[in-house]
């Protein structure tokens, strides 16, 4: 089984044997509760690297909330368990003092990218998640570092900050894994009623919907009031956002006309959802 690595100076020696060697580190991020989606980014590590490397580590500086940081899933023995199939070398698991000591004052912030959608809904996010993957990439010395698109924000500022800090890293970005109805999986999925976890389904039917429809030229502004009362139908609460933008900045296009996704985050039964879906080109 993996070794569990607690401090920098521990996994600083590993890295540095690897490296003194020529092997290539990949690097998978998580904050634990482990689902096929992460285990699908270990996979890819694994395919691509010569070392992989999983660190766990619940970072208090991307939550919004006290509430949603206390209530957040830590797992660590079962996530440990489901590591050994994929024999990785180290799981990386420093806690709160390892990574913001006393007096921690510095943050990295990406501009742009992070105006809309989460960005916009959840105020200093991510700054916290960019401060965060800057230490973990440097502190374990990645080569690559593997993402999903689920978070399809989140991998575009990653890839953004890698490139304008030279970190070295090469940023792979790994598709949505789901469940059979559709939904995509998410620690989140857990804090769903059996009957709100049924109905959670008809996100990704009517984003796929959308997605055809945008496909074959039309207009997000012709397709939202459909798509909205659907949602509701289907017992969705409050939307943040349903929105089509291009792919590497984000921008807010009406129509199919260039690389595109089409975006949301939506509540059912106070849990908040997101999810993204490539739409064709009209
Ligand atoms: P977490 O939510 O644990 O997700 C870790 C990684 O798993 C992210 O890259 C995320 O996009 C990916 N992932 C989650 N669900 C997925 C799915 N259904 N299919 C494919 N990939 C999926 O994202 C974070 O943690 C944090 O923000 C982190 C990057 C670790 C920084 O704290």
């Amino acid at each position: 089984t993996a070794p569990i690595v607690r401090t920098l100076p521990e996994l600083r020696q590993m890295t540095r044997s690897w490296q003194l060697a020529g092997e290539r580190i990949g690097v998978v991020p998580t904050m634990g509760a482990l689902h096929d989606g992460h285990l699908s980014l270990v996979a890819r590590a694994k395919e691509m690297s010569d070392r992989v490397i999983v660190t766990i580590f619940v970072n208090p500086k991307q939550f919004n909330s006290p509430e949603d940081l206390a209530n957040y899933p830590r797992t660590e023995h079962e996530d440990a368990r489901k590591l050994e199939r994929f024999a990785v070398d180290a799981i990386y698991v420093p806690d709160g003092a390892q990574m913001y000591p006393d007096g921690f004052a510095t943050t990295v912030s990406v501009d742009g990218l992070t105006n809309v959608l989460c960005g916009a809904h959840r105020p200093g996010h991510f700054d916290g998640v960019a401060t965060v993957v800057t230490k973990l990439f440097t502190q374990t010395s990645a080569d690559l570092a593997f993402f999903g698109e689920k978070d399809f924000q989140q991998l575009q500022v990653v890839r953004r900050l890698a490139r304008d800090l030279d970190l070295g890293v090469e940023v792979v970005g790994c598709p949505t894994i789901r469940e059979i109805d559709g939904l995509a999986m998410s620690s989140r999925n857990l804090l769903l009623s059996d009957q709100a976890r049924s109905r959670a389904s008809a996100l990704n039917e009517v984003m796929e919907d959308m997605a055809d429809k945008l496909g074959q030229g039309a207009a997000m502004d012709d397709l939202l009031p459909k798509a909205q009362s659907r949602l509701a139908a289907a017992g969705f609460g409050d939307i943040d956002y349903l929105e089509m933008r291009t792919k590497d900045t984000l921008t807010l296009i009406e129509r199919a006309d260039t690389p595109a996704r089409l975006f949301a985050a939506v509540y059912m039964a106070g849990v908040r959802l997101i999810d993204n879906i490539d739409v064709p080109v009209a």
